[in-house]
This record gives structure tokens, C-alpha cells and sequence, in this order.
């Protein structure tokens, strides 16, 4: 309840939350970092390229520049966010993505390829989840506290890239492990899976026409999804109207999955 001296500016700051989102700096993961930085929410942006995290411009949010696939890397995350926050609000996991803007294997053995398609990907979007959630569990507020995840259409139909679905579907299990753990410190771990989005740099300049049209006709809405539709997911599920909403995965895709 609004205490009746406060005016709504102070309540506004007193409610100010800590958000660290990995990924900030591009695509689904800025998006929900505006979104959390207009409601006047502290935000950091974590992501490998500081130039971009720099530039992303979201008013007030911090940068910290590390690849979350590296232990050395987030133990440094986990003391910049020690020193700045103290505690942790939201912890949203964005980074990741298929690979697509990664430097390839250069081997003529086809099984190196798919060591290397396996590993990255796990690095991409398992590790990096993973070795973040349990960098700063521990820091998460409790009650209150929300651990988001992105998982993809991919985990659902094992479409794309075999490997990413993979590394996708293994946060599934993951986070119903948490929410079972961190239920009783009145924190919630949920999942978004999104179908195609676009205006990210998920496919690094590599969607042609004819593909999108073929992702677009998949949907019921007859429309690709926008970073804002994911952010705005993301930014329910941390509501404290979403409190009883754990250890779920709500797909934003269109009714994509479901096919016509
Ligand atoms: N776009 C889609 O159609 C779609 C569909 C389903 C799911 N998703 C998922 O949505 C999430 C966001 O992707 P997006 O579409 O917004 O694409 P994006 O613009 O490429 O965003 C991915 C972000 O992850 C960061 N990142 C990647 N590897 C990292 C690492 N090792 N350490 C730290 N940061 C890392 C990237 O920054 P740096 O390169 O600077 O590190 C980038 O900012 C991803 O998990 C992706 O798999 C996307």
C-alpha cells in the first residue's frame, strides 16, 4: 500500500528494482531492458562486446562487459553486481542465440563439426544461464525475486539447428529445479520460448525473404514477433502480479508451434 505522505515519485523510488538482464544489449534482451528502465527499475546490461552494451542507451542502466560461458568471467559479474546491487530483483537470461554470428570450425572431419555445432551452443545458451543463475542465487531477493529464462520454439519441435534446440530444451528441467528450490524463498523461475522474432542479431544477416515468409505463414497471427512482444512477457512474469506463476515455459510465438 502507498503509505499517504509519500508522493508518488518517492514510492516510484522506493520500488526501484535491480534487474540484471544478460544479453541487454541487443535485440529481446534491450527491449526488456527499456521496458524495466521506464518503469525506473535499476538495470545492468550484461553481454560479451562492451561497445555495444555502451551504446545500447538505456537510460541509467550499468554495463559489464564478460562471456557468461567462462566461470572466471561471471565470478567477475558476480562482484561488480555485489558492489553496485547487493541484491538482484529479476534476473532475465537473454544472451545466446544459434551460433550464426560465431566463427566456424575449419576441419574437413564432419564429426568436429558436430562436436563443435554441440559445444558451442551449449556454451551459448546453457552455460551461460546456468553459470550466472548460480553466481547470484544467493543474491536474489527474497520474497519477491524472479529468474526468467529464454528458451525457443526450437526446444518444442527440434526445428533449425538440432544443437540450439537441444541447448535450449536442457532449461526447461533446469529451471523447474529451481523454482522447486527457490520456491520457498518466495522466488519464481519461469521460461518464455519465442517463436521467430525479428530485429535482433539472432541470424546475423543470414534470413532470406522467402524463409521469413515460410516462418510468418507458420503463425496463426500472420505477423513475426517483435522484441517488445517477448519484453513485455518477461516484464509480466517479474510482476508481482505473476507471484504465483512458477516452474512454467509460456511460449510467445503466434501459435507457431501449434502449426495450422
Ligand atoms: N530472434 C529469434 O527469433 C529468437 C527466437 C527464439 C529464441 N531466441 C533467443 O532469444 C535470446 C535473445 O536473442 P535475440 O533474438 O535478441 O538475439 P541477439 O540480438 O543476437 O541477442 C543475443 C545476445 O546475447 C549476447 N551473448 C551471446 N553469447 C554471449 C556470451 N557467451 N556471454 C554474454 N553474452 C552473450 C549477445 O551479445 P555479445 O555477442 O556481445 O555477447 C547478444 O546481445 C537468445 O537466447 C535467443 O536464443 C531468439
Amino acid at each position: 500500500m502507498i503509505p499517504p505522505t509519500a508522493t508518488l515519485t518517492s514510492y516510484a523510488l522506493v520500488m526501484a528494482r535491480n534487474v540484471v538482464i544478460s544479453g541487454g544489449g541487443t535485440g529481446i534482451g534491450l527491449a526488456t531492458a527499456q521496458l524495466f528502465a521506464a518503469d525506473g527499475d535499476q538495470v545492468l546490461l550484461l553481454g560479451r562486446r562492451a561497445e555495444v552494451l555502451e551504446r545500447a542507451g538505456v537510460p541509467g542502466a550499468l554495463t559489464c562487459a564478460a562471456d557468461l560461458s567462462r566461470p572466471r568471467a561471471v565470478r567477475g559479474v558476480e562482484r561488480f553486481v555485489a558492489a553496485e546491487f547487493g541484491t538482484v530483483d529479476v534476473l532475465i537470461h537473454s544472451a545466446g542465440g544459434a551460433g550464426h554470428l560465431e566463427p566456424e570450425v575449419d576441419s574437413d572431419e564432419p564429426l568436429d563439426v558436430v562436436l563443435h555445432s554441440w559445444t558451442l551452443n551449449f556454451g551459448l545458451n546453457t552455460l551461460t544461464a546456468a553459470l550466472l543463475t548460480e553466481a547470484l542465487k544467493d543474491r536474489l531477493a527474497d520474497p519477491g525475486g524472479r529468474v526468467l529464462f529464454i528458451s525457443s520454439i526450437a526446444a518444442f519441435r527440434g526445428s533449425g539447428s538440432v544443437a540450439y534446440a537441444g541447448s535450449k530444451a536442457a532449461l526447461h528441467p533446469y529451471a523447474h529445479a529451481l523454482a522447486r528450490q527457490l520456491g520457498p524463498r518466495g522466488i519464481t523461475v519461469n521460461v518464455v520460448a519465442p517463436g521467430y522474432v525479428e530485429d535482433t542479431e539472432f541470424f546475423g544477416g543470414a534470413m532470406d525473404e522467402a524463409r521469413r515468409e515460410r516462418l510468418v505463414a507458420e503463425t496463426s497471427t500472420g505477423r513475426a514477433a517483435t522484441p517488445g512482444d517477448v519484453a513485455a512477457t518477461l516484464h509480466w512474469l517479474a510482476s508481482h502480479a505473476a507471484g504465483h506463476i512458477t516452474s512454467q515455459i509460456i511460449q510467445v510465438n503466434g501459435g507457431a508451434e501449434r502449426g495450422h
